[in-house]
């Protein structure tokens, strides 16, 4: 069994999985929300001091599968430093003191396993992530042959959730929230421009939108619950519109044989019917992650970490260390 650990943002969550069968035989998350829910957005500090807290607890519940673990697997990249931090200490630790070997996991890649928790993966298959710090189209071939084709300028889909709802002063995390409150809202009723309409290029921008958001606002006198309601509505109208503008794009030039939609934001159910529709128009086999799955989870870290284990890619305790970024896979 592989013991794995994922504290990237506002998730603190460990989970065990069995090698052989993949099996998820323990798994549970701590999430943050409520906590940074009044600021807005994550706070890295807070957060980093809440993994502090919850980590630790969640540990003493996988004591008995201890003399069972051959590897002790952790995200160290893409997040936030102070946050990833405290997962790679705790891997760290645990490492030296069961005298296991150390995989370390790109959170990217854990989410695009979090199509195969407790399956074989599929592949190659194309990906749409779209999470909070992410919206990127990736060709996967296998774990290690992973290509970019396309991502944000700016801000990425889910963050543009975070914002707006920041912006209305509705809570974190927005994604959830605009999608609630977009049910009760007509999504016609503003007009805000989608996204590099013009362009040929299959690239992503959100925040011009954001800013369009931002202006009509700004404009309002006061903001009745129906006005909110209404901006909501259009504003996920026209954010969702623009991923699917460059998506119908790429699939006239070349309809992808199997396509998924992976991340914290591809709980959208506004999006994830746009591209049921348009993955049936070409024939194309749509994959989905549970929705238990979507948002971060330590179970697609321990999803990888199995892949990982058995071409026995180990990382030396000295060498690993956080990367807040990562470009390229
Ligand atoms: O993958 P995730 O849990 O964390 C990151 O790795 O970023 O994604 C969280 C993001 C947040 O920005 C949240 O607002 C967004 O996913 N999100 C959504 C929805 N549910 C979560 N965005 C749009 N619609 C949703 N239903
Ligand atoms: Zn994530």
């Amino acid at each position: 069994m592989i013991l794995s650990i994922e504290s990237s943002c506002d998730d603190s969550s460990i989970a065990i999985t069995k090698i052989d069968t993949n099996e998820l035989v323990y798994h549970k998350k701590i999430s943050q929300e409520l906590q940074h829910s009044v600021y807005g957005g994550v706070v890295p500090e807070l957060a980093a001091r809440l993994h502090v807290e919850a980590l630790p607890k969640i540990l003493e519940e996988c004591k008995e599968y201890f003399p069972q673990l051959k590897a002790i697997a952790v995200t160290n990249a893409p997040g936030l430093s102070v946050t990833l931090m405290e997962g790679v200490t705790m891997a760290k630790a645990l490492s030296l003191s069961l005298g296991i070997p150390l995989i370390a996991v790109n959170h990217l890649k854990g989410h695009i396993y979090s199509l195969f928790i407790e399956s074989e993966a599929i592949l190659p298959l194309t990906v749409l992530l779209v999470s909070g710090g992410h919206t990127q189209i990736i060709e996967v071939n296998s774990l290690s042959d992973m290509k970019i084709i396309a991502s944000t300028m700016d801000d990425s889909f889910g963050e543009s959730f975070d914002k707006v709802a920041k912006m209305l002063e509705l809570g974190y995390p927005g994604g959830p929230i605009i999608q609630e409150l977009s049910s009760k809202g007509d999504n016609e009723k503003f007009d805000f421009p989608v996204p590099l309409r013009q362009s040929p290029k299959i690239e992503f921008s959100y925040s011009g939108l954001k800013n369009a958001v931002r202006l009509e606002i700004e404009k309002q006198e006061t903001l009745s619950e129906r006005t909110k309601a209404d901006i909501c509505a259009s504003f996920q109208k026209t954010a969702v519109e623009h991923i699917m503008q460059k998506l119908k794009k790429l699939f006239k030039q070349h309809a992808p044989k199997n396509f998924a939609i992976v991340g914290g934001a591809s709980a959208n159910t506004c999006l994830r019917g746009e591209i049921e529709n348009l993955c049936e128009k070409y024939g194309t086999a749509l994959m989905l992650s549970e929705l238990k799955y979507c948002s971060d989870n330590a179970a697609m870290i321990g999803r990888v970490a199995v892949e990982q284990y058995k071409v026995s890619d180990f990382i030396d305790i000295d060498e690993l260390d956080v990367q807040t970024r990562v470009k390229v896979f």
